[in-house]
C-alpha cells in the first residue's frame, strides 16, 4: 500500500460522523430551494440558503434563465478570456456596475472564486494587503497565493488596524480587505473608520459583500452605499476599492 493509501485510509472523520447521523455534506437536495425543502421524500427546513431574496425561484428569473438556454445553450463552451463571454454577461456586468455605482464590474462563478483570484493579483511583493482575523476563509486563500506583506489585526479593532497601517512603508501599495458583513459573527465591518483610517495612511479598500449586497443601502447597492442606510435582502458578489 502506498504512503498516500495508507494516510488517507486513516481519515475517518466523515464515516464516523455517519454512523452517528450527523454527517452534514453533499445530502441531496430532492425539492427546488426554497424555505423548506425535500430531503429523503421529507420536508426539512432550511437555514443555510445563501438566496436571501429567494430570486432561485422567482418566476422572471426562471422564465429568463430558460430563455437564455433556449438562445445560448447550456454552457459558454469555453473560457470568459477567449470564447466563452456572451453579450448577455456584458449586459449582467454593466447592470451590477450601475446598481454599485462603479465603472465596471466582473461576474465570477462563486465567492470563493472571486477572493482567490483578484486577492492576490492587486498588490505586489513590496505592497501591503492588511485583514480582519475574521475575514472570509476564502480571502484567506486568497492572501496565501499572494506575495505581498500579510498584516491581520484583531477583529473590527480599528486601534490595531492603526497601528499596522503606521508600520507601512508610506509610499508602498495597501490594500485592506474586509468583510462587509462578517459571514460567521454577522456583524457589520467598521466602515466609516476604515474609510478615515485609509484616507489618513493613503490605504485603499476591497469590501466582500457577499453578505450585503441587497441588504444595505438605498438601492440595495451593499454597505458601501452611503453606509447603511436602509434595510433589504439578498447575496450577491461586490468588491468595491476606494482610494
Ligand atoms: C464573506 C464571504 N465571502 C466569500 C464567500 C464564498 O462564497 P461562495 O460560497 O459563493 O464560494 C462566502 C460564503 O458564503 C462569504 O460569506
Amino acid at each position: 500500500m502506498s504512503l498516500l493509501s495508507n494516510v488517507l485510509g486513516q481519515y475517518d472523520a466523515p464515516q464516523k460522523a455517519k454512523e452517528l447521523g450527523v454527517y452534514p455534506y453533499f445530502r441531496p437536495i430532492e425539492s427546488d430551494q426554497d424555505t423548506v425543502v425535500s430531503i429523503n421524500g421529507k420536508p426539512v427546513l432550511m437555514f443555510g440558503s445563501n438566496s436571501y431574496l429567494g430570486l432561485t425561484n422567482h418566476p422572471r428569473l426562471k422564465e429568463g434563465a430558460i430563455k437564455a438556454v433556449e438562445k445560448y445553450g447550456t454552457g459558454c463552451a469555453g473560457s470568459r478570456f477567449l470564447n466563452g463571454t456572451l453579450d448577455i454577461h456584458i449586459e449582467l456586468e454593466e447592470r451590477l456596475a450601475k446598481l454599485v455605482n462603479k465603472q465596471a464590474s466582473l461576474v465570477y462563478a462563486t465567492g470563493f472564486t472571486v477572493n482567490s483570484g483578484v486577492v492576490p493579483c492587486i498588490t505586489g511583493r513590496e505592497d501591503y494587503l492588511i485583514f480582519d482575523e475574521f475575514d472570509h476563509a476564502s480571502i484567506i486563500e486568497g492572501k496565501r497565493l499572494s506575495f505581498s506583506k500579510q498584516l491581520k489585526y484583531r477583529h473590527n479593532d480599528m486601534e490595531a488596524l492603526e497601528r499596522l497601517l503606521k508600520k507601512c512603508e508610506p509610499d508602498r501599495l495597501k490594500v485592506i480587505v474586509v468583510d462587509g458583513v462578517f459571514s460567521m459573527e454577522g456583524d457589520v465591518a467598521k466602515l466609516p473608520e476604515i474609510v478615515e483610517l485609509s484616507k489618513k495612511y493613503n490605504a485603499s479598500i476591497m469590501v466582500d459583500e457577499a453578505h450585503s449586497l441587497g441588504v444595505f443601502g438605498k438601492t440595495g447597492a451593499g454597505i458601501c452605499d452611503g453606509y447603511f442606510q436602509q434595510v433589504s435582502w439578498n447575496h450577491w458578489w461586490l468588491y468595491c476599492f476606494r482610494q
